[in-house]
This record gives C-alpha cells, structure tokens and sequence, in this order.
C-alpha cells in the first residue's frame, strides 16, 4: 500500500525533440542517454482510501501544479477506478531547470505505483507508461548508457553499456536557476509544427543515433564527442528557427560552450551538451573532471558546479 523508489536523471546524448503522437506522448525520434549517478529524486506513493483526490507535495511543498501529470500517471499505472495516493516527492537538484527532474520523477513514480499498487508490471510496460509521461523518463529506468528505441507502436529502452564498463564524469555548471518558461514538451510541439528544420531533425536521427552506438561500444570519446555535440546543436538549431523561436540558452551557456572549446583544444577529453535550458553539462574522462569543474568554476556567469558519475536504474527503496 506503500512504496518508495528512487531514480537519477539522464541526460541525452543523441536527443528527443519532436513528437510523432502527442496524445500518447510517442517520440518522433530514438534517442541516447546516460544516467546520473549523484543527482536523484524519490517518490513516495502511499494509498489511502480515506482520500478523495491524490495529493502531491514536492520538496516540502504543496505540488499542486504537477498534481494532474502525476494523477495520469498514477491512472496509467493502476487504472482510472484506483483509490487516491499521497505522492511525496524529494529531489536533491534543482527542479525544472533543464537537469531532466521530470525524467527522475516520473521514473521513480511509475516503480512506486507499479509496487503500492500491486501491479507487478514488467520493464518494457513500466518503460511504456514512464514515457507516456515524459518521454526522457523511460531512459532513467535503466542504469549506465541506454538507447530508447522507438517502434512503430510504442517505445522500449535498451542498456548499451553499463556505467561500470565506462565511467565517465558529468560536469554540470548551473548558468541559472530558477523554472525555465516554456516546457521541452511545448516547446518541442512548436518545434514540429513551425520549424523548417524538423524534418531534416527527424530523418537524420538513425544515422546520427548508428554513430553514437558505435562510439559508445568502443567507448571511444572523441568519436562520441563529435556526435554529440552535433546532435545538440542541431535541435537548438530546430529550436531557434520555430516561430516564436526557443532560445534556452544566455550569455554563460555560451562562454561554457567557449571553455570547452578551449580545453578540448589543449587536449583534455571533454564535450558539452544542453538541453532544454541554460545549463551546460560537460561530459569527459574521469581523470579529466578536476581540471572541467575548475575551467568551469572559473568561466563568468556560472553560479554553481555540479559533477555526478553514470549511475542504475530506478529502483524500489522501500516496498
Ligand atoms: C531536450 O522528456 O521533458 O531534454 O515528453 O514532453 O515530458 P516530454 O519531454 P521531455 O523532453 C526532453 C527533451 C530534452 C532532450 C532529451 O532529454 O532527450
């Protein structure tokens, strides 16, 4: 009756942008991620009868603003004709601020559902219903590198490599804080219905998702770097040219960008991505963190560091 699990971020490599049906949250492309080991959120489901609706507090605080995706997600789960649930949820990184919260949260929500519930729901069904939620959190059921493949009718999540067999650091530098104004999932719908570039996105995707695999098996970063960074700036490339345009990034986004630029030139073994927001995360060789926090640290505009290594799945912590 009641469970808690815990899942970590994962942020995309090779990205999803674009959705082929937004009713039931199906992607337009595959993507490719790694799960964070030292950011994470826990979700706290707990029945109770005695409730009219679900109640939902994130971080200490009414959330109610998230209160319908999570009822959906919850009615995804165990049916519309489910008694109600306290939800509690607990993340120790900012929230909506382009570091994939919703990703850990829905994760987390469907692995504690699934067990207060009682479903006993198999991986490709929680990956399922943890995608029809948001589509990154179906990869952060799943540890280390992971593909989300999207099939004709539904999506499924594959390891590609353990974060064992490749630890590689994630340096995140924080450029602002605070909720970014328009979602990844408005922003992507903008995106596919005014963007010149999208369908260009779309059809590049498997030959840009074939590259990073094969990085990924050789574990070779310099080959990964290149894929990487292309794949990003090509959805922001997408992005500003949607009308209205998104553009997530300010004047710090740019000079991490420049920072990385100037350590991959001397040589240190590094990349950056962003997502739907102002962060830049750096991923690199572990021997390599020290010396991309600190060119980080040092870069103007950037408020906070944060570094985490690849890390599991969501699992249950409590059932
Ligand atoms: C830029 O998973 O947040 O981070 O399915 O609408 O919830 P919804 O979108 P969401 O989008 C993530 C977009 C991205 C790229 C990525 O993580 O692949």
């Amino acid at each position: 009756m009641r469970a808690i699990a815990k899942a970590q971020p994962n942020i995309a490599l090779i990205k999803y942008w674009g959705k082929r049906d937004p009713i039931r949250n199906l992607p337009a492309v595959g993507s490719i991620s790694v799960t964070l080991s030292d950011l994470f959120t826990e979700m706290d489901v707990e029945i109770d009868e005695t409730l009219k609706d679900d109640l939902l507090v994130v971080n200490g605080q009414d959330g109610n603003a998230m209160l319908a995706r999570v009822s959906s997600c919850l009615d995804n789960v165990a049916g519309q004709d489910r008694p109600s649930a306290r939800v509690t949820s607990n993340s120790n990184f900012p929230i909506a601020a382009g570091l994939a919260s919703s990703a850990s949260a829905f994760a987390a929500l469907v692995v504690a559902a699934d067990a207060a519930f009682g479903e006993s729901l198999s991986g490709g069904q929680l990956a399922s219903l943890a995608g029809r939620s948001s589509g990154s959190a179906a990869r952060s059921l799943l540890g280390g590198f992971v593909e989300l493949e999207n099939h004709r009718d539904d999506i499924a999540v594959n390891s590609l490599l353990a974060a064992d067999d490749w630890p590689l650091k994630v340096v995140i530098a924080i450029t602002a804080s605070g909720p970014k104004a328009v979602s990844s999932g408005e922003a992507m719908e903008v995106s596919r219905k005014t963007s010149p570039f999208y369908d260009r996105w779309v059809e590049q995707q498997a030959s840009d998702l074939t590259e990073a695999r094969a990085a990924v098996s050789d574990r070779e970063l310099s080959k990964l770097a290149l894929i990487a960074e292309h794949n990003c700036l090509k959805m922001h490339s997408v992005m500003w040219g949607s009308r209205p345009p998104m553009i997530y990034w300010n004047s710090a986004t740019i000079a991490c960008m420049q920072s990385i630029r100037d350590l991959q030139s001397r040589g240190v073994g590094v990349f950056f991505t962003i997502d739907a927001g102002p962060q830049v995360k750096a991923i690199c060789e572990a021997e390599h963190e020290p010396t991309v926090r600190q060119a980080l640290v040092a870069t103007a505009g950037v408020v906070d560091v944060m570094v985490s290594g690849l890390g599991a799945g969501a699992k249950l912590v409590t059932a």
